[in-house]
Formats: C-alpha cells, structure tokens, sequence
C-alpha cells in the first residue's frame, strides 16, 4: 500500500508519518508539492500513484486568514480541490482533515457529524469549501474533523503553552471558549484507524471531553507543578491578540467514531502523558 500524506512536515502529520514503515509512506512538504499548484499535484502523484491520500496540508493560521483570505482561500479550497481531482483521476481514497471551526458554536452542546456546519470566520469558511469540493469530486473520501490540536513542536498556543508557562510567562488564558483538545498522538492513531477501515463519510475525532483554555491551562499547571497565579483568565472579547472570531463552544460529540473503532481516552490523559513524555526532564 502507497501513502501519500500533504502537510506531512506539520503537527498532525509528523507524528503520523511515523505510524508506517519508510517504504509505504511518503511524506509530503509544500517544497515537495505547493498543493496550489494542479501540475506540480497532477505530476507527483501520477508518478508515487498512491492508493490512501491523508491530505493534511492547510493555512491554518486562524487570525493570519482574516487578514490575508485569499491566500487562506488559496490553499485550503484551491489546493484542496487540486488534490479532491487528481485523487478522483487515479482513484485514490482520501482522508481530508477538517475543523471543529466549520460550526458556529451556538449549540452548547458537543456536535456530531450531523449538525450542519456555519463557520463564522474565514478559515472555517475555507475548510468547510474544503470539505464540500471533497465530497463532489471522490467517491472514496473521509472527513474528518478535530479540535485544538497538541504536540510536539506544534506551532499553536495549546502546544507552546508548557514551554512558555515552565518559562514562568504569565498568560492570559479564555474561559469561554470550550472545545475538545485533541493531542496529535492519538489524532494519528485515529487517522489510521479510519485509513485501514477505508471509512467513508464524516468523522469526528477529538480526545473524549471538554474544557475551556483556562481549564487547559490549569491542568498543565497542576501536571508540571507550577502555580496557576501564572493565568489570568479573562473573556475573550478581552482577549488582546484576537482577531478572528472564534465558536464559543465546538466540542465534538465523537459517539459516531466510538461506536466504529474505539472510545478515545480523555484529553486529561492524553496530556498527562504528552507532558510527561515532553517536559518531565525540564521541570
Ligand atoms: N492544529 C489544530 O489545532 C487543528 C485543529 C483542527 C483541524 N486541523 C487541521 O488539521 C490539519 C493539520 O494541521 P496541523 O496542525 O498539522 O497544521 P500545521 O502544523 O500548521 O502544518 C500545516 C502543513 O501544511 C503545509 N502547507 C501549507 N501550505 C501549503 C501548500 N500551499 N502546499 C503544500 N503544503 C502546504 C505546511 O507546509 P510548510 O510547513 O512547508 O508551510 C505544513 O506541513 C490541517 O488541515 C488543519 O486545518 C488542525
């Protein structure tokens, strides 16, 4: 089996690409493939003709998309549709992975796979187009929305926050923002899961249970030993950095996941152990 995985030098996808042997996978940069670019997708993939397409490559900065859409639109809808057509051509399956952005977050409920979605900023905009010219165009696709990704190296605030609290940085962290985090560990485990499944349709897959950043924050605290006078927990339309709209609460209700694989573990797991395996020897 060939597998191809775009965005594969990002969070989710270094720590799947890791999940298969050398010779089965390969793995995907922008330098390798500007997935905005039909020839330069068209030609690497007729060449490794994969069977499974994990295609992870995305603008993912949520703020940096309000201020530049059309370079979000660009790669996310674009690009995607580059990479929806050739994988119809060569009839691969793809795995598209999307966002609990894709939902306005006026439920107060965790969503499922049926609520419709209604982003309310640019880069869920985009990733929902993403999803819709992936649906149109294959026949064998999944979609699979996450949320609040967390790693090794990962260049988002949930990753960094360990790093900069063990730095003694005081942050400020929402309390009204409420979603599912999703450590990338378990997020690769899950994707192959679906892969070897060939499951089609939508998906969602996040650590089990939900939380504010501030409950977030609280645990990392808690787990590496530090005060939470560190936090200061604030609204976020306090919040200073923010740009884009966010949903207020997007958790993802992942029974449909559960009842076809497995229950994921709780996000207090999953953390206590990227923690543990990360920053146990800088505390
Ligand atoms: N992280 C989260 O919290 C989260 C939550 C929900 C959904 N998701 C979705 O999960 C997927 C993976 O996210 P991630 O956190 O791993 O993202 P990431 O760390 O930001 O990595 C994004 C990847 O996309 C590549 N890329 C960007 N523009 C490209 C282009 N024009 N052509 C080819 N590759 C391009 C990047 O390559 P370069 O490094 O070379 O630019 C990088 O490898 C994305 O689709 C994202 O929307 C993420």
């Amino acid at each position: 089996m060939k597998i191809v995985i775009t965005g594969g030098t990002g969070l989710v996808g270094r720590y799947l690409s890791i999940c298969f042997k050398s010779d089965e996978v390969v793995v995907l940069s922008r330098k390798d493939c500007d997935i905005t670019v039909f020839e330069s997708v068209r030609k690497l993939f007729y060449r490794i003709m994969p069977d499974v397409v994990v295609h992870l490559a995305a603008f993912t900065d949520v703020d940096l998309s309000e201020k530049d859409p059309v370079s979000a639109f660009k790669v996310n809808v674009s690009g995607t549709n580059n990479v929806a057509l050739v994988c119809k051509k060569i009839d691969a399956y793809i795995v598209y992975v999307s966002t609990d952005f894709v939902f306005d977050g006026k439920k107060k409920m965790p969503y499922s796979e049926k609520d419709i979605p209604e982003p309310i900023s640019i880069y869920g905009k985009t990733k929902f187009e993403g999803e819709r010219v992936i649906a149109n165009n294959c026949k064998k696709y999944c979609i699979v929305r996450t949320s609040r990704v967390f790693g090794r190296d990962g260049n988002n605030f949930a990753s960094n926050l360990p790093k900069r609290l063990l730095q003694r940085e005081r942050m400020y962290v929402t309390t009204d923002l409420i979603t599912s985090p999703t450590y990338a560990k378990d997020l690769a485990e899950g994707l192959l899961r679906i892969m070897e499944a060939r499951f089609c349709g939508i998906l969602h897959f996040s650590n089990s249970g939900h939380c504010s950043w501030y409950d977030f924050a609280s645990c990392v605290c808690r787990y590496l030993g530090l005060k939470k006078d560190l936090l200061v927990p604030l609204s976020i339309k306090d919040f200073p950095q923010s740009i884009a709209e966010r949903p207020p609460f997007s958790a993802l209700d992942t029974s449909f996941f559960t009842e076809n694989f497995y229950r994921p573990r709780s996000w207090q797991q999953a953390l206590e152990e990227y923690l543990e395996e990360e920053f146990s020897q800088k505390i």
